[in-house]
């Protein structure tokens, strides 16, 4: 079974550049890990070290329960594919996926088992005897990706492979990879910073701080139950609102008003209140129902347009400083600039202010 396997890897370029910290994790057949994380993290990194394109300071590699750690990049069975994807200009688009075939000295009858099947597969077909200057850059990039399918490896590296393609195609291409890979073993880790793509490919997520891991869960975990508040405030779009607030007996205070705690030993004389703008609801019918402290007075100062939303600004009473941002299906109407909120308990995310670790509830 092929197995990618990740022991406490570590790798510093000096005392001050130590972009992978202590990372730990395991890719399984079938399983599809993104690492996503800010520019600098350490993702590009950890791609290279799998491939052995770098050699770790600390740490060890093992894939289909081999240890690679120190063998050539040659001798690991991986197929990678950049964001630049580097075809060979002089070559067909039959060609440059068979090239790496060639070197392992497989029968061309083989090769051309392989390569059609593959080509059919990505709609490359017709383009076969094409020339990569004559080719679309979504084109281009699934010969780079079929050039990868064909070699058949044991762990594919993918690292932001739709970076380089505008919105649409990016879309389009996402969509067809999903189902590319819905139909390979071979573990996949995808590299990106688009949380999109995190989120619709992924079976399991890596978030990356600093070089090293916040969270590795499934997307749903990463999204309803973020771990600290750094992962918080970087899966969602648009962001999470994220404020600190004082604790007034059992309650946040959110300018005049308060906000129930989830029950703690003690209470911190500050916390960090999370809430997704599309979770803040309108206080209608159910405001009557809550006690008075959890219905929260506001004014809109500003509409955003999202298209199928609309993402309103709302100055709290009491608290002019901050903004709640609430998202709203565009066809909902209001009557007038002074609303109230209520942010419902269950949909709350609570973090220490010290540590920005989450608050179990
Ligand atoms: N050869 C090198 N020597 C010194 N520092 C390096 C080297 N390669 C990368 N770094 C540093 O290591 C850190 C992590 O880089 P890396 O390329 O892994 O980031 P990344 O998460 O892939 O970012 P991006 O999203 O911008 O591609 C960065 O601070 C980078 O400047
Ligand atoms: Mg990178």
């Amino acid at each position: 079974m092929s197995k990618l396997e990740i022991k406490n890897l570590n790798k510093t370029y000096n005392p001050k550049v130590v972009p992978v910290k202590d990372i730990s994790l395991d890719v399984s057949e079938g399983e599809f890990l993104t690492l996503l994380g800010p520019s600098g993290c350490g993702k590009s990194t950890i791609l290279r070290l799998i491939a052995g394109l770098e050699q770790p300071t600390r740490g060890e590699i093992r894939i289909a329960d081999r240890n690679v750690t120190h063998l050539r990049p040659g001798d690991r069975n991986i197929a990678m594919v950049f964001q630049s994807y580097a075809l060979y200009p002089h070559m067909t688009v039959y060609e440059n996926m068979a090239s790496s075939l060639k070197l392992r000295k497989i029968s061309s009858a083989e090769i051309h088992r392989l390569v059609t099947e593959v080509a059919e597969s990505l709609g490359l077909t017709e383009l076969a005897d094409r020339k990569p200057g004559k080719l679309s850059g979504g084109q281009r990039q699934r010969v780079a990706l079929g050039r990868a399918l064909v070699r058949q490896p044991a762990v594919f590296l993918l690292d932001e492979p739709l970076s380089n393609l505008d919105a649409l195609l990016r879309e389009k291409v996402r969509a067809e990879l999903k189902q590319l890979f819905a139909s390979q073993k071979a573990p996949v880790v995808y590299v990106t910073h688009d949380q999109t793509e995190a989120m619709t490919l992924s079976t399991k997520v890596a978030v990356l701080n600093n070089g090293s891991i916040q969270q590795l869960d499934s997307p749903h975990l990463i999204y309803n139950r973020p771990a600290n508040q750094f992962v918080a405030g970087f899966v969602g779009s648009p962001q999470m609102n994220l404020f600190v607030l004082k604790c007034q007996g059992n309650f946040a205070m959110l300018g005049d008003f308060g906000v129930a705690l989830p029950n703690m030993p003690t209470v911190p004389p500050e916390i960090v209140l999370g809430i997704r703008p599309e979770n803040v609801c309108f206080a209608g019918e159910e405001a009557g129902k809550m006690p008075a402290p959890q219905v929260i007075k506001g004014e809109v100062y500003l509409v955003e347009n999202l298209g199928m939303q609309n993402l309103i600004s709302i100055r709290i009473k009491g608290l002019e400083s901050l903004t709640v941002r609430v998202l709203l299906p565009g066809d909902r109407q209001w009557n007038s600039e002074s609303i109230e909120l209520i942010f419902p308990p269950q949909l709350i995310h609570w973090f220490d202010v010290k540590t920005g670790e989450r608050i179990p509830d």
